[in-house]
């Protein structure tokens, strides 16, 4: 059969997980297709950070119902090109994560070596290879895990096309993509898609045959598809903090007599119309400021 973007309704899911790290949201799309186009039964994720990834692999697992194991790999502590960050990254992922996904997921703090005993031969249908992007980390944790990917398995790796600093993917990129049947988004950094496994899911060739049959076409749709997600997460991440500054908003709005209006009181009316609410809070952070400034005035002049 050919494939029939129509028939896979999940890329057009909004993201679920908002991170304010944007370097994989333009990918979240193609995310949500590939768990439909792989139903795989379990997924591994070499660096996860915030989890936009991570988290949009787990958000169609559950959409989609999927007896899927998913487990995700992280220092959590940062590498040269992220930077070293602290324990609020990890703390805030477990707060979303645990919640929706621990029945089936599991963050897994240790480095990548220290973690792939831990891993059968052959068995990870979906790989994901996100970490330090040097060419010679990218080379080593490809070399390290590959032999734990399954018949039906797929590995992804982000970055191909960043050629920045020493930013190194698209050289091991270049070594694979012709090892294996591949097909690479040049959007978001680049993401690589390499189909490994000898017998590979028909629903996953039918997608490669159709990217290669016209891969303009399909790099523009996902960069599109990508474009949106990411202005509908940045849209809904702004009314999000907005809606963090509406108690003091309300607690002024108490002081001189005014009522705060009960529509956008709470986070998921917020969240539901971002553009809305945050000229709402804009407004309303105006009108506060003109009425300060007034304040201000007549006690000048009453001095
Ligand atoms: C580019 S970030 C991952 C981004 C993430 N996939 C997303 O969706 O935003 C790379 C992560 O890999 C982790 N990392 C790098 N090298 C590692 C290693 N050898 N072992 C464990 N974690 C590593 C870093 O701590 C960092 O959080």
């Amino acid at each position: 059969m050919r494939f029939n973007l129509f028939d896979h309704p999940i890329v057009a899911m909004a993201a679920d997980r908002l991170t304010g790290y944007w370097s994989w949201t333009e990918h979240v799309p193609f995310a949500f297709l590939l768990i439909d186009l792989l139903r795989p039964r379990m997924v591994v994720e070499l660096g996860t950070h915030s989890g936009t990834s991570y988290c949009a692999f787990c958000q169609a697992v559950q959409k989609l119902q999927l007896p899927t194991r998913c487990h995700a790999i992280d220092t959590w502590k940062g590498d040269p090109h992220t930077g070293l960050y602290d324990a609020a990254i990890l703390d805030a992922l477990r707060a979303y994560h645990d919640p929706r996904y621990a029945s089936f997921s599991q963050l897994l703090q240790s480095s990548f070596d220290q973690a792939v005993d831990r891993f059968a031969d052959g068995g990870i249908d979906l790989l994901h290879i996100d970490g330090l992007h040097t060419y010679e980390a990218v080379r080593h944790d490809y070399g390290q895990w590959l032999g734990k990917v399954s018949d039906a398995g797929v590995i992804l790796i982000h970055d191909t096309f960043e050629k920045r600093l020493d930013f190194g993917v698209f050289k091991l990129w270049a070594e694979v993509e012709d090892q294996f049947p591949s097909f690479q988004f040049h959007h978001g950094h680049g993401l690589g898609v390499l189909g490994v496994g000898k017998h590979l899911p028909p629903a996953f060739l039918e997608f490669l045959d159709e990217a290669r049959r016209a891969p303009e076409g399909v790099r523009e749709v996902f960069a599109a598809l990508g474009r949106a997600n990411s202005a509908w997460c940045q849209l809904r991440l702004a009314a999000g903090r907005l809606f963090d500054q509406q108690a003091g908003i309300n607690a002024y709005k108490r002081q001189i007599g005014e009522m705060a209006d009960p529509q956008w009181q709470d986070f998921s009316s917020a969240l539901s119309r971002p553009l809305a609410y945050v000229n709402y809070t804009i407004d309303q952070v105006g009108a506060l400021v003109r009425h300060a400034a007034d304040l201000a005035r007549r006690a000048g002049a009453s001095k």
